[in-house]
């Protein structure tokens, strides 16, 4: 059991809140804010309960330096216009900095304020003890919202969690309570839709899945090494040599526990990844020399809506193609089509599947998008994640 908000006494205290804003900019500016809006019901919570709110996040992986393509200002004023406040922000070495110490501490009554990235300093990533001490002299407690980096044991995620009477956020309540049930309790039939590049990436996962889904369907390059393990012809597709005995053991297992795995029957294929090539359709155990499965081919979506159609709980993690390359996002975006008509509970997450649902502007018929990638797949493996360890009672 975890620490939540109701659990504080929030009441006019200074509050440390860790947030994930970890979002691509673009000219200097937010690209894609679903993780920004992700914060925002904590953020307005607070705001109501008349706390001083000062939030921290990092944003991509500066390496413990100071760099001006990495500075959180396009967050700030995004975040101030989706809230309509002001945001206190200054460019400073680091959320530690002299200058940054100061502006924490002349935070006024009722004000928001927004550190500068955490990865500026080189302490965040060693999880040091001197670093959460300070981000902890700002604060009376401490709120962790960022489930995309619940999985990171930083100094702001986990190291200050230790300092501060410490709760998680509503968004990080609602993402593990959502993701721990399909793991303990899903409603069923339980399809799962897995994709991706590599198997490695994806196998802690399936092994977990296996005995509790009722399906699971298998596209992305990573259904190259189980047609590979299987003796199938897959031509040059991408294909993990090392991980085809791992294939195998899986499909051994699926069949033990009565668990289908369902793989693309054909795929669309070309001799190169780039748009104004020839595409040609070969079943996927049959490709030729010199070809690549690129897509799931029309078969495969044929088969795989079919699948989906009496789902009660459907999670889809990870594309089906080479997505961010058209024409092989057919099979993205069919699966996400697909996804947002179910009726049975929809769970997305991963970078890339996420990217398909709000391109297509589908993401508000999903009921739950997760804001993780490498977080929600360890927690999906059934691991405990640091930051949120550092919540218990
Ligand atoms: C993410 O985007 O998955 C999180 O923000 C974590 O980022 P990281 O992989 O750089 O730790």
């Amino acid at each position: 059991m975890i620490k939540t908000l109701k659990d504080l006494d929030l009441k006019d205290k200074k509050v440390l809140v860790r947030v994930d804003f970890n979002t691509p900019l673009s000219d200097g500016k937010v690209a894609d804010d679903s993780r920004i809006r992700a914060a925002l019901p904590t953020i307005k919570y607070l705001i109501k309960h008349n706390a001083t709110i000062i939030l921290m996040s990092h944003l991509g992986r500066p390496k413990g330096q100071v760099k001006d393509d990495y500075r959180l200002e396009p967050v700030a004023v995004h975040l101030s216009k989706l809230l309509g406040k002001d945001i206190r922000y200054i460019q400073s070495d680091g959320p530690i900095s002299p200058k940054q110490i100061e502006f924490a501490n002349s935070a006024p009554k009722g004000s928001i304020t927004l550190l500068e990235n955490t990865r500026f300093d080189a302490g965040e990533k060693k999880n040091d003890p001197e670093m959460a001490k300070i981000l902890a002299s700002y604060a009376d407690v401490f709120v962790n919202d960022a489930f995309g980096t619940a999985h990171r044991a930083h100094a702001s995620t986990e190291g200050v969690a230790h300092l501060l009477p410490s709760a998680a956020g509503l968004l990080l309540e609602k993402e593990i309570e959502i993701l721990s049930k399909l793991i303990q309790n899903p409603e069923k039939p339980f399809k799962v839709i897995i994709g991706g590049a590599k198997v490695s990436d994806k196998i802690g996962v399936i092994a977990k899945l296996l005995p509790i889904a009722d399906e699971i369907l298998i596209g992305g390059a990573m259904a190259y090494s189980f047609f590979k393990a299987a003796g199938g012809q897959v031509g040059n597709s991408l294909v993990e040599d090392d991980k085809l005995d791992l294939a195998n053991e899986l499909i051994k297992k699926a069949s033990e526990q009565n668990t289908k795995i369902i793989l693309p029957i054909d795929s669309a294929c070309a001799t190169e990844i780039k748009s104004d090539v020839e595409v040609k359709i070969y079943p996927s155990e049959q490709i030729p020399d010199g070809w690549m499965g690129l897509d799931i081919g029309p078969e495969a979506i044929k088969t795989f809506k079919n699948s989906l159609k009496d789902a009660k709980t459907i999670l889809w993690n990870g594309p089906m193609g080479v997505s961010e390359v058209a024409p092989f996002d057919k099979g993205t975006k069919a699966v996400a089509e697909t996804v947002s008509e179910l009726d049975g509970f929809t769970v997305i997450g991963g970078g890339d599947s996420v990217a398909a649902i709000n391109k297509l502007g589908f993401a508000d018929k999903i009921d739950h998008v997760s804001t993780g990638g490498g977080a929600s797949l360890e927690l999906l493996e059934g691991k405990t994640l640091p930051g949120v360890k550092a919540l218990e009672f």
